[in-house]
């Protein structure tokens, strides 16, 4: 597995990304949202946890019927967030702390507020009609049988001028057309604004749904046991990514770019698809998110089938990139303890995270053990939740605000936030955890040091001794001459594993406190403890 990598620095690839929701980070203009100054004012926070990366969720001008996933303006900060002004200070502030900006890019669908679509719409030969993707009704009906990923068809009829649009999501957002070459020039003109103004990459929303098929013909109905069908029309089709190819080519006209796409594709862990996406590593996406430890249950065995299957697959040149929560799932903190010991379970999993070859991204919060909160009906905003109450409440449980202080509001505003406070925040927060020792932020933080220091971490090649047997995880990180071993126990229970070769070992880092600083012939770990060895001998 994993070669070693004897490249110098690349941010993308040895720093911890963070994914911060800017909405629910901290509000500065108290109006109970989230915003730039907002994190202007806690950039310290981010500067002492190590990371060298934010992607920030979008925050373009929009009408926030999906929060920021359907732009009006592709280039202007929406309002309830800042000005232009607050985004190129932070810009400015980042960059002088070494910490590189992500935005979020959504190539797929604009809003329907958007100047383009509303051209679009006005006739049949306005000269923006294709640039998005309209069509007759067949045999009196919809084009085709194709489903929104939000539920329903994914054709909306436009009376004025008697044919239907794409939405992918919601009828908000409909469906660009990236077949049409005047729709995909001014397009990159929009991404050229932001890469002219020096921010260093995308997280490229939906990517893989972009190009849709030529003949619009009916998606096979999902089979039990072949989910991979699903969909097999309305996304992945090669021409998406001969797009993100052309992407890549713009960006690297400018210097130390980077573009991480989103393509979600059940069943989570076939990652064929999304390594398609990654070209021959150098030629397409930069990073591809693998969700596939998203939905394992807790299993040591079957973590590693994920990480053999994702290595195994990668194409030569590429690199992997990890992810335990998103804005669109559940916490981690939350999966991780079905049952029981989140707490432990949620320090096992940042071990992997963060030691694994591999890009880590961060998801706002989990470094604290942020949790799901309950919405009740009256609160929801996202629109999922609005929907399929009471079947589904939507994914607003994993986007309330940030648990800075057991203050009014948690130190996240002066005011009501725009979703509730997770009810815990007076006990889970930053400032309780600042100066814990052994707080999770603590650990978070540790983790990250290490990762910063040690070439073999961020660099080096993978190799695993331990594979799930007996529930333990057990890998090596090798870099020139620093050799550091990573052992992992998922049990409730100790475990002891045997040391090869008489070699020797420090503990640099143990979830648990023991008095020995050296391991030799064997490594003794506690229920639920992982350890960070470097070789002395
Ligand atoms: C992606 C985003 C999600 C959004 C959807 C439509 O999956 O992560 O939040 O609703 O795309 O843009």
């Amino acid at each position: 597995m994993g070669e070693v990598n004897k490249e110098d620095y690349i941010w993308w690839k040895h720093g911890v990304v963070y994914h911060l929701y800017v909405r629910s980070f901290n509000d500065n203009n108290n109006d109970g949202i989230g915003d730039l100054q907002g994190i202007i004012q806690r950039f310290d926070y981010l500067v002492q946890l190590g990371i060298k990366a934010i992607w920030l969720s979008p925050i373009y001008a929009s009408p926030m019927k999906d929060y920021g996933y359907d732009i009006v303006n592709y280039r202007a900060i929406d309002p309830s967030y800042g000005t232009m002004e607050d985004f190129k200070e932070l810009l400015a502030l980042a960059h002088a702390n070494g910490i590189k900006i992500v935005m979020d890019m959504v190539m797929n669908h604009t809003s329907n507020e958007h100047p383009w679509f509303v051209e679009s719409s006005a006739s049949l030969d306005n000269p923006k009609r294709d640039w998005y993707i309209w069509k007759n009704k067949r045999n009196g009906k919809v084009p085709t049988n194709w489903r929104s990923a939000f539920g329903g068809s994914a054709w909306e009829w436009d009376e004025s001028t008697q044919q239907y649009y794409l939405h992918s999501f919601l009828k908000d957002q409909p469906d660009l057309n990236w077949r049409n070459k005047d729709l995909h020039n001014a397009f990159f003109e929009e991404i050229r604004f932001w890469l002219d103004l020096g921010v260093d990459g995308f997280r490229l929303d939906v990517i893989n749904y972009i190009v849709k098929d030529e003949k619009f013909r009916d998606n096979p109905f999902i089979k039990w046991g072949r989910p991979t069908k699903d969909r097999l029309y309305s996304r992945n089709r090669g021409s998406s990514i001969k797009i993100v190819r052309k992407l890549r080519q713009l960006l690297d006209t400018y210097e130390d770019k980077m573009l991480v796409g989103e393509i979600y594709t059940p069943p989570p862990g076939n990652n064929a698809t999304v390594i398609n996406y990654l070209g021959e590593g150098d030629n397409a996406l930069h990073l591809a998110f693998d969700f596939s430890l998203i939905f394992r249950f807790w299993n040591a065995k079957k973590y590693y089938k994920c990480i053999e299957t994702w290595e195994n697959n990668l194409p030569e040149k590429a690199w992997p990139s990890y992810v335990l929560s998103n804005h669109d799932l559940l916490r981690s903190y939350n999966r991780l303890g079905i049952g029981r010991n989140k707490a432990e379970k949620a320090r096992i999993a940042s071990i992997l995270l963060i030691t694994l070859r591999g890009t880590p991204f961060i998801y706002y919060g989990e470094e604290i053990g942020m949790q799901n909160q309950k919405i009740r009906r009256k609160h929801i905003k996202d629109p999922l939740g609005k929907k399929y109450w009471p079947f589904f409440s939507g994914r607003d449980k994993s986007r309330t605000p940030m648990q800075w202080s057991a203050e009014d509001y948690g130190g996240f505003s002066s005011v009501k936030s725009w979703l509730p406070i997770n009810r815990n925040f007076y006990r889970v927060n930053v400032e309780v955890q600042e100066n814990e020792r052994n707080s999770l932020l603590s650990h978070y933080r540790t983790l990250i040091i290490l990762r910063n220091n040690y070439k073999a971490i961020s660099h080096g090649s993978l190799n695993f001794l331990q594979q799930g047997e007996n529930g333990v995880l057990g890998y090596t990180r090798i870099y020139e001459e620093q050799e550091i071993y990573i052992v992992l126990n998922f049990n409730n229970s100790k475990r002891t594993i045997s040391i090869p070769n008489d070699e020797s070992w420090q503990i640099l880092y143990t979830t648990h406190l023991h008095e020995e600083k050296t391991c030799q012939d064997f490594i003794e770990l506690d229920k639920y403890e992982g350890m960070i060895l470097l070789k002395i001998e």
